[in-house]
């Protein structure tokens, strides 16, 4: 202890200091650590050299040390026997575990069953057999249906049709949205860009934009609505006399305030409304909304399964 530091707890000998000084009088305590620190120090020491032992960890030459411990697994063999496998650690064994676990739980594959053998009917009113539709049919619809239609299947529109809200250019029964997914979809509506002439396809889009309540009657709809019903646009044929859309040929009703392609709703003024209507009648849809057909891609129990979840996603009308 040096002379230059006039501490009272030192000059009791309480505390000891490391013998350094700095700015004249600034020292530093060399208090031991708490016991219980340093075992907890020494603890983890341990622990990482037990950890090593056991699961995989130092890179050494080309290969790694694998640890001791082991999973076991069971595989199905191309002729469809099964097979215990063990394997040391690692994550993909534990999948592979985790995967044969879940397909033989007993519970879940006979439920498999009991909905392959159900009829849509008899599916939506038993309610376990509901809940195990949401639950697979969650997953099965994130894996191979989300990257278009959304996680929870809202869509893009102009793009990708919405599956919530009831409101369907194929048909929305549970038997339209089985067909769907195994045959796949691709409305086709014609160009009307060259065969219609620029006011024609202003008068057009003003009447369509009447038919759900977006515009009031006037001189223009009355021409669109001629060009609509007449041989000049023809878009009965499609639409439905009634504009309310005919399912088998995929064309959308007209007349709610749902819009699948064409962007309607964000759009501030009525001008820019017509705007959006004219572009997409003067285009038409041609191979740029496709819904590919899942047959041979999935499972025939796995498209039931997602027909019924997809059904319930809409409302289940
Ligand atoms: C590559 C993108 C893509 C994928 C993947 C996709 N879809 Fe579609 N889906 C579309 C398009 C585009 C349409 C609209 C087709 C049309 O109207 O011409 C559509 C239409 C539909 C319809 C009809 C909607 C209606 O209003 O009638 C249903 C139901 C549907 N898809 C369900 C599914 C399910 C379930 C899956 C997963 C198995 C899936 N889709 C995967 C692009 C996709
Ligand atoms: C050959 C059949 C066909 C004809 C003719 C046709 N359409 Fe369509 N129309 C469709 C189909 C199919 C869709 C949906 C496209 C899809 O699913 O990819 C559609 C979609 C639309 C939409 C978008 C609706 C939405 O919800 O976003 C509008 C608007 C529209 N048509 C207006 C017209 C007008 C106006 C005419 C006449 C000038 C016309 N269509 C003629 C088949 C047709």
């Amino acid at each position: 202890m040096s002379d230059n530091t006039p501490n009272a707890q030192q000059k009791s000998g309480a505390v000891q200091t490391t013998g350094h000084a700095w700015d004249g009088d600034l020292q530093e305590y060399n208090n031991p650590l708490p016991r219980w620190w340093l075992w907890c120090f020494y603890g983890t020491v341990a622990f990482s050299v037990l950890y090593w032992f056991i699961y995989p960890s130092w890179p050494v030459g080309q290969t790694w040390l694998k640890g001791f411990h082991t999973v076991s697994y069971t595989t199905v063999d191309k002729a469809g026997q099964e097979q215990e496998r063990e394997h040391r650690w690692n994550t993909r064994a534990l999948l592979l575990g985790d995967l044969g676990d879940a397909a033989r739980d007993p519970q879940r594959k006979a439920m498999l069953a009991k909905v392959e053998a159900a009829s849509y009917d008899q599916i939506v009113k038993d309610p376990k057999m509901m809940e195990f539709v949401r639950s697979v049919g969650k997953g099965l619809f994130g894996d191979n249906c989300a990257a278009c239609h959304g996680r929870g299947g809202q869509g893009v529109v102009g793009m990708y049709p919405n599956l919530t809200d009831d409101d369907w250019l194929w048909g929305g029964s549970m038997d339209k949205i089985h067909e769907t997914l195994v045959q796949g979809r691709n409305g086709f509506m014609p160009a009307f860009g060259q065969v219609l002439k620029p006011d024609q396809l202003d008068d057009v889009a003003e009447y369509v934009l009447t038919l759900s309540n977006e515009a009031q009657p006037g001189e223009a709809s009355e021409r669109g609505k001629a060009i609509f019903h007449g041989q000049t646009g023809g878009c009965y044929y499609c639409h439905g006399a009634d504009a309310k859309g005919v399912p088998s040929q995929g064309a959308a009703n007209l007349t709610d305030k749902i819009w699948a392609i064409a962007d309607v709703p964000t759009q501030k003024t009525l001008q820019d409304k017509k705007a959006v209507l004219k572009t997409f009648i003067a285009s038409g849809v041609n191979n740029t909304r496709v819904m590919p057909a899942w047959k041979g891609r999935l499972k025939d129990d796995d498209i039931k399964l997602l027909a019924v979840y997809v059904h319930q996603l809409g409302g289940a009308k």
